[in-house]
């Protein structure tokens, strides 16, 4: 999940002098504000410092990201032709920089913590991209998907294949593990999820299958477990909306995955006590298999930094 981000002063001073894309881009301050966490939190991993929408903008989608609306896509992409107009990037030219990043963080870190690199997945990208930024009901993505699926799918594979030349660079400069962030996945129904969603993010997971631990993060799609039960990644990782023990029961016997997750993030806002409490609760959840602890998705702005710690502590007091 989020590690970095404006809940930390440290990271406002950088983001006061830079905007986020330029942060993503100099290499230098992006490994400073991934290190941010691990020297001030205490987590055992550290995350690299970028955002899943950059290689959308690598294949020539402008992408801005305008204060207090988060990103958007001025020109959002919802025809075949707008697929057309899209390039084919050299991942090494055209997100070098993040690559960069994470050569500075592993020698940074120089083996403290390990260094988790991420990407989104096909459909949680194209969702972005065809409505133009964040949404609330998606509307031009889920129409594009009953209208026009084929088409739709040519998108996704496109943006698959320069997911899994981004990650495979992301690996070949130091990841040690990858998650792929399925924030929208939940919009589909399980039988749409695996029409729609499932082919492109199947072909990512197939070509990084044993290459490094591979952790698949789906928020709002609990009703999708029984195709997750089947997705070939290490590490299957939830929204806070079901205890872990149920999440465990559902996935069945033929499921040998570690879950991770999954703290409501706005338990954070708690008091520590409470905190503490619910920090407790979840790691019993999760107890029956392998399990790294972690929130259910981003850290909240608001979030005190003592709090995070707070959290952080609890677990290493109680997980081992
Ligand atoms: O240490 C880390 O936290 C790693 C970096 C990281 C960011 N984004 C930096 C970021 C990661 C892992 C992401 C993933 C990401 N980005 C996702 C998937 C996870 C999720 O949250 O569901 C998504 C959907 C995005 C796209 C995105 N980027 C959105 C919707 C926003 C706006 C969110 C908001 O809080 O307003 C961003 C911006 C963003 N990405 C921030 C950070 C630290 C906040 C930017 C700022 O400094 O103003």
């Amino acid at each position: 999940m989020r590690q970095a981000g404006r809940y930390l002063p440290e990271y406002r001073a950088i983001r006061q002098k830079v905007d986020f894309l330029t942060l993503c881009k100099t290499p230098e301050l992006a490994a400073e504000v991934t290190l941010q966490p691990v020297d001030i939190l205490g987590v055992d991993a550290a995350i690299l410092f970028a955002d899943i929408l950059l290689p959308l903008e690598a294949m020539g989608a402008e992408l801005q990201f305008v204060k207090g609306d988060g990103p958007t896509f001025p020109s959002p992409v919802r025809t075949r032709e707008d697929i057309a107009r899209l390039r084919e990037p050299n991942v090494d030219e055209t997100l070098g920089y993040v690559f960069d990043a994470m050569r500075l963080v592993r020698r940074e870190l120089d083996g403290r913590v390990p260094v988790l690199g991420f990407g989104g997945t096909p459909w949680t990208l194209a969702a972005y991209l065809v409505e133009g930024g964040g949404s609330k009901h998606f509307e031009h993505l889920l129409a594009w998907s009953y209208g026009d699926p084929e088409g739709l799918s040519v998108l996704l594979d496109r943006v698959a294949d320069v997911s899994i030349a981004y990650l495979l660079g992301q690996i070949a400069a130091g990841a040690q593990a990858l998650q792929l962030f399925d924030t929208w996945g939940g919009l589909l129904d399980l039988d749409r999820w695996r029409i729609v969603a499932l082919p492109p993010l199947r072909k990512i997971v197939d070509a990084l299958k044993g290459k490094v631990p591979l952790i698949y993060y789906i928020n709002g799609g609990t009703h999708l477990l029984p195709a997750l039960a089947e997705l070939p990644v290490d590490v299957l990782s939830v929204d806070w909306r079901l205890p872990l023990s149920e999440v465990r029961r559902r996935l069945g016997d033929g499921a040998p995955k570690i879950l991770q997750g999954n703290l409501d993030p706005a338990a954070l806002l708690a008091p520590i006590p409470e905190i503490e409490r619910r920090t407790a609760a979840v790691i019993e959840q999760g107890r029956g298999g392998g399990h790294i602890v972690n929130l259910g998705h981003g850290i909240l702005p608001m979030v005190p930094v003592e709090n995070a710690k707070a959290f952080v502590e609890a677990v290493k007091r109680t997980a081992i």
